[in-house]
């Protein structure tokens, strides 16, 4: 039998501020698949592969960070960990702190966070707090509790999570058959364009860098804060990223853009990526795929990726909302005939 792929910390130690015999709190994430999209290449006229970061543990790109943040979190000695969150990283934060035997506590939006997240964050264990508001105010006040009480905030203006998310694009040039021109990924609080950007960096390449709001959520390409987000992706609902100034670095600095998506442009996608790729991602994570076919790519821009951030069964309602109906049938081979073949 092939030994299992080691989590993050362990694969790219050296990489990482972590030293050998630090305490590690790992479910083994990272190692996600690379998959040439073979349709959507042919859709978009160029090589486009996409990067299922919903493969990892809880669904989500979150658990690269996480496994460093709740790792530093325990080498401190903190008692309790605590994030505000669109839904991911509140189902990560409760999973790792779960499993490290730390107390956890998820502040998120009332009402605006998908099912399956929910669901995640309180079979973990974790306290979650409906908010009265959205991420960003959320995001504030979480940040003003941790400067007054012994818990460490694992969302990611922690620089721990930046570190362990930058290892998706150590991945992407191990996995990659050669070069790649460009990277398409949803952006929201900011911190995981800042993340590959960093990786990118540190590997020696300079992809040119497109990350894409919903229009509804989309403060960096208006360049100001937007006071009532709003967008069907609920995970990048977010209108005043954390991350801002170095999100926008990183896509002026490599010659990308960022731009914005409809939720229209977004659920297309969604819808197309399910029913002609196999592929299953959640409406925030289409938001790459959509950006780039509604946008198009730039001049010399051959080989791309497409992050695509997290599952689809996070969110089981809206896939319900835009698929098709079931068929019903009575148990007789007459009517169980019509129902297949016609
Ligand atoms: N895609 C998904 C599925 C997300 O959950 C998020 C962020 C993003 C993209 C955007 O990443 O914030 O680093 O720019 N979710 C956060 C959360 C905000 O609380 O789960 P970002």
């Amino acid at each position: 039998m092939l030994p299992a792929m080691p989590g993050i910390i362990e694969r790219y130690q050296e990489r990482l501020p972590f030293a050998p015999g630090d305490p590690v709190v790992s479910l083994n994430e990272g190692s996600t698949p690379l998959i040439l999209a073979e349709r959507l290449s042919e859709r978009a006229g160029l090589e486009v592969w996409l990067k299922l970061e919903g493969a990892n543990p809880t669904g989500s790109f979150k658990d690269r960070g996480m496994t460093c943040a709740v790792s530093a979190a325990v080498r401190e000695g903190a008692e309790a960990v605590i994030c505000a969150s669109t839904g991911n990283t509140a189902a990560s934060a409760a999973a790792y702190s779960a499993r490290a035997g730390l107390r956890g506590a998820v502040i998120v939006p009332e009402g605006k966070i998908a099912t399956g997240k929910l669901a995640q964050a309180l079979m973990h264990g974790a306290r979650v707090v409906a908010l009265r508001g959205n991420f960003d105010e959320a995001l504030k006040l979480v940040r003003e509790l941790a400067t007054r009480h012994p818990v460490s905030l694992v969302n990611s203006v922690n620089d721990f999570r930046i570190e362990g998310q930058k290892t998706a694009a150590f991945e992407i040039v191990e996995q990659l058959p050669s070069e790649l021109d460009a990277l398409c990924i949803p952006v929201g609080n900011a911190g995981n364009i800042t993340a590959y950007w960093k990786g990118f960096n540190e590997a020696g390449l300079k992809p040119r860098m497109y990350g894409f709001q919903a229009a509804g959520a989309a403060p960096l390409v208006h360049g100001k804060p937007v006071e009532h987000p709003e967008t069907v992706a609920s995970a990048i609902r977010i209108g005043n990223p954390a991350r801002w100034e170095e999100a926008m670095n990183a896509m002026t600095s490599s010659g990308g853009a960022v731009k914005a998506v409809t939720d229209g442009e977004i659920l297309m996608a969604y819808r197309f990526l399910a029913a002609n790729e196999g592929v299953f991602c959640e409406p925030a994570s289409a938001a790459s795929v959509a950006g780039l076919l509604v946008h198009g790519p730039a001049e010399n821009v051959n080989r791309v990726v497409c992050v695509l951030t997290g599952h689809g069964l996070k969110d089981p309602d809206t896939a319900l909302d835009q698929a098709g109906a079931v068929v019903a049938c009575d148990p007789e081979l007459s009517a169980i005939e019509r129902a297949v073949l016609e």
